[in-house]
């Protein structure tokens, strides 16, 4: 009897199963994320990868190709993107030896181990977006070379028909002078290398792969409105040679493929390797209206491409980022280090639907907190020499929350001094000597946050969570369920 029951429950889901695939014919559609480590005190890899698991995330890309976080996303179905930092491109591109050696380290031994730890590694991303304006002739010139020597690299070890290699190419490498899609053009500064690049992706059927960014093209140029930025139907439209344009999304993405098309390569497919908003360090970076974007976003993904490219969406998206980096450079702005959907400890900012179906996010589970300790001033020392202090926390510390239009930027004197005090306490993991500030720092046991403006406490940095098998379980259940719920709503509706 009772395994009669099994037996159909069995029958059942997988009946289930196969409504949700007929379902989602174009589901295809795969949305990733990009997980950077310029954290001063990163999530462990294992909890990232839970994380992953838990939101349902199937596609992510790294900037390199981190032992450990390999080793974590082994045995996953985590298609996973391994990056070349900009460093190393002029050694890769001078010698094919260095590329085999990186190839032999940072790949073979991922791909090739058993089912059980192999890294399902789709893409290397030669640079990371290498042709950057600001960075000049420093890095794009060896870009070609590099990436021709890795595919030498590839087939030697025959993993080239299992691994492409794509060629990031930031926003502002394309451009219109008229604002619209049909002037879309690559910077002429960079077109010999762009050539070849085009060149090199074409004859390796390899899709071209690119940043598009509404918010720095909404903050830098503001040339494109909030509203027509955050996908609102009240946006006003661009008209374009008889095409309207209602979103900067389909804007940015019309005028690359334009330049594409000009430069000769109309067909090459397209991967948005990053797109996302920041929610804090600017003005208009906030969690709201980084929900309104990504929402916006994952709606338009499932429809139907764009006005010059109809029907045919991205082949991948993936969203920037995953977790907030507090070590990232802040020379672009203070948006920076938070372009999240989750803070640094993993927690989700807002809630949008990554996984085609649920509409929470879940934050990473078990995670190990320093002792509820924060750094404050000392309000009862003399407060003359507080600002030299506070420039020399912040010098290393992470103040960016403090400066125009960030969550902390409301901070009165010397509140805002007892941010920067706490942040550089907390990366020096609550050491008493990093609190001393000459005598002006308290440690105090009761939270300073006030409104939005959160001090944080910092991650315990040495320990790697264990996964225990209950939370596993746990997880498989859930799936379960959010499937089966799936399954009986699409049967409503059928
Ligand atoms: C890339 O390497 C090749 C082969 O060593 C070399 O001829 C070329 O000058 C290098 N490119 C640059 C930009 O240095
Ligand atoms: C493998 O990748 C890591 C991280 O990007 C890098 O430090 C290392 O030099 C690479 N190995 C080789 C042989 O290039
Ligand atoms: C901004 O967009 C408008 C079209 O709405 C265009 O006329 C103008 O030239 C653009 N400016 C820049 C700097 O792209
Ligand atoms: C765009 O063109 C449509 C008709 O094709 C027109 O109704 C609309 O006003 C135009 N918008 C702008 C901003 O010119
Ligand atoms: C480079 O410039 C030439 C001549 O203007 C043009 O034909 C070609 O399409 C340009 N290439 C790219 C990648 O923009
Ligand atoms: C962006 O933020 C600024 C400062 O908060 C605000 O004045 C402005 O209205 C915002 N921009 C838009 C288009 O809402
Ligand atoms: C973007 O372009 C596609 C294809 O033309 C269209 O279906 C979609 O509605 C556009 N998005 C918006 C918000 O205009
Ligand atoms: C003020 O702070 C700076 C920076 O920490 C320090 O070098 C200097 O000696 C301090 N001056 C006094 C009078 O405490
Ligand atoms: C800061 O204060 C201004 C004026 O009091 C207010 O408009 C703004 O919303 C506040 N910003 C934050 C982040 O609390
Ligand atoms: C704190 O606020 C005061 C007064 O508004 C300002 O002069 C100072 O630069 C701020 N300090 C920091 C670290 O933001």
């Amino acid at each position: 009897m009772a395994s009669t029951n099994l037996h159909f429950l069995l029958k059942w889901f997988m009946l289930l199963a196969l409504f949700s695939w007929v379902h989602f014919p174009s589901r295809a559609l795969a949305i990733g994320v990009n997980w950077g480590r310029m954290a001063s005190h990163p999530l462990p890899p294992a909890q990232v990868v839970q994380l992953l698991k838990a939101n349902k995330v199937t596609k992510v890309r790294l900037f390199d190709a981190d032992p450990d976080v390999l080793e974590s996303l082994g045995g996953s179905d985590i298609g996973v993107i391994v990056g070349v930092p900009n460093t190393m491109l002029r050694s890769l591109n001078s010698s094919l030896k260095a590329a085999e050696n990186w190839v032999h380290d940072n790949l073979t031994r991922y791909v090739s181990a058993g089912a059980s730890s192999a890294v399902q590694i789709e893409y290397i991303s030669v640079g990371d977006d290498s042709f950057l304006q600001s960075y000049g002739k420093q890095f794009y010139p060896f870009v070609v070379g590099a990436a021709a020597n890795l595919r030498t690299a590839l087939i030697k070890v025959e993993l080239a028909e299992k691994i492409k290699i794509v060629i990031p190419c930031s926003y502002d490498a394309f451009l219109s002078e008229s604002g619209l899609p049909s002037g879309g053009q690559f910077r002429t500064d960079i077109n010999k290398t762009m050539s070849e690049v085009l060149t090199f992706l074409s004859k390796h059927r390899s899709p071209f792969f690119v940043t598009i960014s509404p918010f720095l093209s909404f903050h830098q140029t503001k040339n494109i409105s909030l509203d027509l930025a955050l996908f609102k139907q009240t946006a006003r439209p661009r008209n374009d040679s008889g095409k309207s344009y209602r979103n900067g999304f389909n804007l940015s993405y019309d005028t690359l493929v334009m330049a594409l098309s000009s430069a000769g390569f109309p067909h090459l497919d397209v991967i948005i390797g990053q797109i996302g908003w920041p929610t804090d360090g600017a003005a208009n970076a906030t969690s709201s209206i980084a929900q309104d974007f990504i929402r916006g976003l994952l709606g338009h993904l499932d429809r139907s491409g764009t006005p010059l490219r109809p029907q045919t969406p991205p082949l991948e998206t993936y969203i920037f980022s995953l977790l907030d980096e507090d070590q990232k450079s802040t020379v672009a702005g203070n948006f920076e280090r938070h372009w999240g959907i989750f803070t640094f400890d993993g927690q989700a900012k807002y809630q949008v639907d990554l996984s085609h179906g649920s509409n929470r996010l879940v934050n990473a589970q078990n995670v190990q907190y320093l002792s509820s300790k924060w750094c404050v001033v000392n309000n009862n020392k003399g407060m003359s020499n507080l600002t030299a202090q506070a420039s020399q926390a912040c010098s290393t510390a992470d103040c960016s929350a403090l400066s125009l239009g960030g969550s902390c930027y409301n901070l009165s004197w010397p509140a805002n001094v007892s941010y920067a005090f706490n942040s550089y306490y907390q990366q020096h993991d609550q050491r008493a000597d990093s609190c001393a500030f000459g005598g002006l720092g308290l440690i105090t046991t009761v939270d300073p946050s006030v409104g939005s403006c959160r001090f944080p406490i910092g991650l315990r940095s040495s320990l790697s969570a264990p996964v225990d098998r209950s939370t596993m379980f746990h997880l498989f259940i859930s799936q379960v369920v959010t499937i089966a719920i799936l399954s009986c709503l699409m049967r409503e509706t059928w």
